[in-house]
């Protein structure tokens, strides 16, 4: 049977996913017809995108994935069957109409979302009853506990999922398109694994089959807590200074400050046990340096106007410091600095 999929939040991550899962039963939760529960909203409708190719992407969508006979609701229009190299896909995705079973209910929405998208689907509609799992496929941390605490709380069972991806897209400003265009361009992975509730239960993860692109890690809490350890370092520093990755290692007066916050960071992971490395300095600065021409999704949101993810990066720090025993708290004097300048630029930094 093929594996269905219904994509909640079909931004840059979700479309990037869509296309990975051409040959699936993809469907996607409109935004409109998780914010309202009249029949009129649900009426069947397609979703559109266009993904515009890098080199460095091109490679993952070969010719075989469009060969005639590819079983894919998530197809492609206007394309020659044999035309390699793509450098573009266009995606149409059949609307979930709520009443077809899912196996992976995948949100990509920005974190802050994830919590608001679920409750407005499950508010108007049984849809979440449909649905054996959820993936929540998003930076930072703080939205996962929430969600596995309200779905406790709804009494939905379905197995809560956890991931996180090094894929890089981001949207393709075409006033003059109704159908929104992303770029895809830097071919990551995407590690995947359950949100446990109690031990043991990485084995029954273990043997769940994934869709394409995903692979499934026994220690995916860890990994996330790493990747939020170096995005709490970069992410704030970049929004402070407008600056590129790169500039927080090459720039003396920056580094100094990466340095501060990078030390504040691991002292503080000690007392939260959060197991980071004890070369975390070093990591993270081969991270800005890999990385060194890259705008961090942080600044990429605020160029664009966009609210950020920060209350659930630098904010999940904070608020995890401020719920440890007063005695306890570790002393982070550059970490709260930083956060209140944030603040002052109009930048939310503690989660609302
Ligand atoms: N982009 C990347 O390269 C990348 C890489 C790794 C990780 N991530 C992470 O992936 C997550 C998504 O990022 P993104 O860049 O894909 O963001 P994005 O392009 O803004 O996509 C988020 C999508 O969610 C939609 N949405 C918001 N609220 C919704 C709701 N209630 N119901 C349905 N859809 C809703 C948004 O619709 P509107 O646009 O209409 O508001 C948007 O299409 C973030 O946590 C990000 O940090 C991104």
């Amino acid at each position: 049977m093929t594996t269905s999929i219904a994509i909640l939040g079909l931004g840059a991550i979700g479309t990037v996913m869509a296309a990975h899962w051409r040959g699936l039963e993809v469907y996607c939760v409109p935004k409109q017809a998780a914010n309202s529960h009249s029949d009129e909203a649900r009426q069947p409708c397609n979703v559109q995108r266009r993904l515009q190719l890098s080199e460095a992407t091109r490679s993952a969508f070969s010719d075989s994935a469009f060969g005639p006979g590819t079983s894919s609701h998530a197809s492609e229009l206007n394309q020659e069957p044999h035309s390699s190299p793509q450098s573009e896909l266009e995606l149409e995705l059949p609307c979930w109409d709520g009443k077809q079973p899912i196996d992976w209910l995948v949100v990509t929405t920005k974190a802050a979302h994830t919590l608001t998208a679920l409750q407005t689907l499950h508010q108007h509609s049984e849809a979440l009853n449909k649905v054996q799992r959820i993936l929540l496929l998003q930076n930072g941390m703080g939205q996962q506990q929430a969600v596995q605490q309200w779905l406790q709380q709804q009494n939905l069972t379905m197995e809560l999922w956890l991931g996180t991806s090094t894929d890089g897209a981001f949207l393709m400003p075409d006033k003059d398109n109704p159908v929104r265009s992303y770029c895809y361009a830097g071919l990551g992975e995407v590690l995947v694994g359950r949100a446990l509730q109690t031990p043991g239960q990485e084995l029954l993860a273990v043997n769940t089959p994934l869709p394409p692109h995903l692979k499934f890690v026994p220690d995916i809490q860890q990994r996330l807590i790493n990747k939020l350890a170096v995005n709490i370092v970069i992410n704030p520093l970049t929004a402070l200074y407008q600056c590129l990755n790169g500039e927080l290692v090459s720039n003396t007066a920056y580094h100094q400050h990466f340095l501060a916050l990078a030390n504040e960071v691991l002292e503080a992971s000690k007392l939260l046990e959060w197991q980071l490395p004890d070369d975390f300095v070093q990591r993270v600065t081969l991270v800005a340096q890999k990385t060194a021409a890259n705008r961090s999704s942080t600044l990429q949101d605020i160029i664009a106007g966009r609210p950020t993810e920060l209350a659930y990066i630098l904010g999940y720090l904070l608020i995890q410091v401020s719920q440890l025993p007063e005695e306890q708290q570790p002393s982070i004097p550059e970490t709260r600095k930083l956060a209140e300048q944030l603040q002052g630029k109009g930048l939310t930094v503690w989660p609302q």
